[in-house]
């Protein structure tokens, strides 16, 4: 058995659809357990780009088995919509199963996000507007609308007609916003429900008779440690968990079950949406990497502020996820830097700081100390091996390791999938 979880170790968006594609080759099943489509994993297949939002990464390969857990809350037009666009493009999207448990977004959901981001005004999270947030304060809240229940006519009208109920108050007497049609939605939804109902299943049952017969299964996280609802820049975070230890809960497997945990960084940082970012460039060399990076978000099209490698932040996800291994993709971007430096510590007030602060007020008075290492000029993007790097892209993985505390598994030199140096075997 090899239960490998995949996580972001930084903010999101730090290659984890090109990881887990590459990791997937040899994979029997591929399961998503957080967020939604929130999520934007971009997967390069030679010429060929994919963005998923919802969709495990394993799709792409025919054959494996693609798992939504319950964990993901599923906005059933854009997953309707991602099958679609995949069947067009000729993949097969036949091996999909969706948790039953999963929760479901509603347009409620989506308006409720943007009401709600543009009533905070300044105060913004800069959430991606796709209703997650709403979404999960229903799950928690109790009142939510699972899958199971989406398929159900006998109590989906029920339900629905009882939220909307009070969903419409709120957003008209509260938000000053209007009224959503009960009959629309019913009418959409119970589409969209005849279309899904097929995928439906147990997931629980059939991930872990995977691990019992020995299979390869790969969980695939969404966004970062940072954005997570315990662990992150709290609020500047996600409404879910997109922490290692969630892949249990979202998949319905136990602790037990698990024998890897890898977290996916970026050979630099970026963040989307707002929120302290200690190592954040506002000068040329930001400007570089967001450039070179091709650093413009996947689901908003935003663009990503950038910084550099933020070694506290680093161990923190060491810490939190309990990595094994670390996999820093994008080092080709670095290229042609005359120096790069990686944060060490931060200093606040006057002291050193190792550990990662749970206060944003001491957070934003954080300044990072950087350790500077000689760049590269070469172009490091046709790298298969280590001993393919020049020897100061091969130091500054060194220092990476070294300052983060979690040994280097896997290195991505660009977005393709041959575009990877593998370091270690990942699956038991
Ligand atoms: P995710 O959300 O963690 O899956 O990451 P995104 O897909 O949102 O953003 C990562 C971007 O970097 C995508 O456009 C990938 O194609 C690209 N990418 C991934 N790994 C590498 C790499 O090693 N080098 C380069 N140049 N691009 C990469
Ligand atoms: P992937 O899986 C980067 C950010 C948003 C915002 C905050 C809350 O592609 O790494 P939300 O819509 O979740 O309520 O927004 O979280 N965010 C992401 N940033 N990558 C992501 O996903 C993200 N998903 C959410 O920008 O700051
Ligand atoms: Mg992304």
């Amino acid at each position: 058995m090899s239960t490998v979880v995949l996580i972001g170790a930084q903010w999101g968006d730090e290659g984890k659809g090109k990881v887990t594609d590459f990791l997937a080759e040899k994979a029997d099943l591929v399961v998503r357990y957080q967020g939604g489509n929130n999520a934007g994993h971009t997967v390069v297949v030679g010429d060929r780009e994919f963005k998923l939002h919802l969709i495990p990464s394993g799709i792409l390969y025919p054959g494996k088995i693609c798992i939504i857990g319950s964990g993901v809350v599923i906005d059933p037009e854009v997953l309707i919509k991602e099958l679609e666009s995949l069947q067009r493009r000729g993949i097969n999207t036949e091996n999909l199963r969706i948790s039953q448990r999963a929760h479901v977004i509603f347009p409620y959901h989506r308006l409720l996000d943007q009401v709600e981001e543009g009533r905070k005004g300044e105060n913004k999270i800069g959430t991606t507007c796709r209703g997650i947030g709403p979404a999960y304060m229903d799950k928690s809240a109790r009142v939510g609308i699972r899958m199971v229940d989406l398929v159900d006519r006998e109590v989906f009208a029920g339900l629905l007609e009882r939220n909307m109920e009070g969903k419409n108050h709120l957003l008209t007497k509260v938000y000053d916003s209007d009224a959503l049609d009960l009959n629309s939605v019913l009418g959409a939804y119970a589409s969209y429900a005849e279309t899904l109902k097929k995928y439906l299943a147990d997931v629980s049952i059939i991930i872990n008779d995977a691990t019992k017969q020995g299979k390869n299964v790969l969980f695939e996280g969404a966004q970062g440690t940072l954005l997570d609802l315990d662990h992150g820049t709290y609020p500047y975070v996600t409404s879910s968990h997109p922490t290692a230890g969630a892949a249990c809960l979202g998949a319905g497997i136990g602790p037990t079950r698990i024998d890897r945990v890898i977290g996916v960084a970026k050979a630099y940082t970026t963040r989307v949406g707002e929120g302290p970012f200690p190592t954040e460039l506002n000068d040329d060399v930001g400007t570089f990497i967001q450039n070179r990076g091709g650093e413009f978000g996947t689901t908003t099209g935003r663009p990503r502020r950038c910084g550099w490698f933020d070694g506290v932040v680093g161990r923190y996800a060491v810490r939190i996820n309990g990595l094994d291994y670390l996999a820093i993709t994008k080092l080709d971007v670095l290229s042609g830097l005359e120096k790069v430096k990686i944060c060490t510590s931060y200093r606040y007030r006057g002291e050193l700081m190792e550990e990662f602060p749970a206060s944003l007020r001491v957070l934003k008075e954080c300044v990072p100390v950087y350790e500077e290492l000689p760049g590269w000029q070469e172009d490091v993007s046709g790298a298969r091996s280590l001993e393919d790097l020049p020897s100061a892209a091969r130091k500054y993985l060194e220092r990476i390791e070294e300052i983060s505390g979690a040994p280097i598994a896997l290195v991505g030199v660009g977005s393709r999938r041959s575009q990877t140096i593998l370091t270690a075997s990942l699956y038991a």
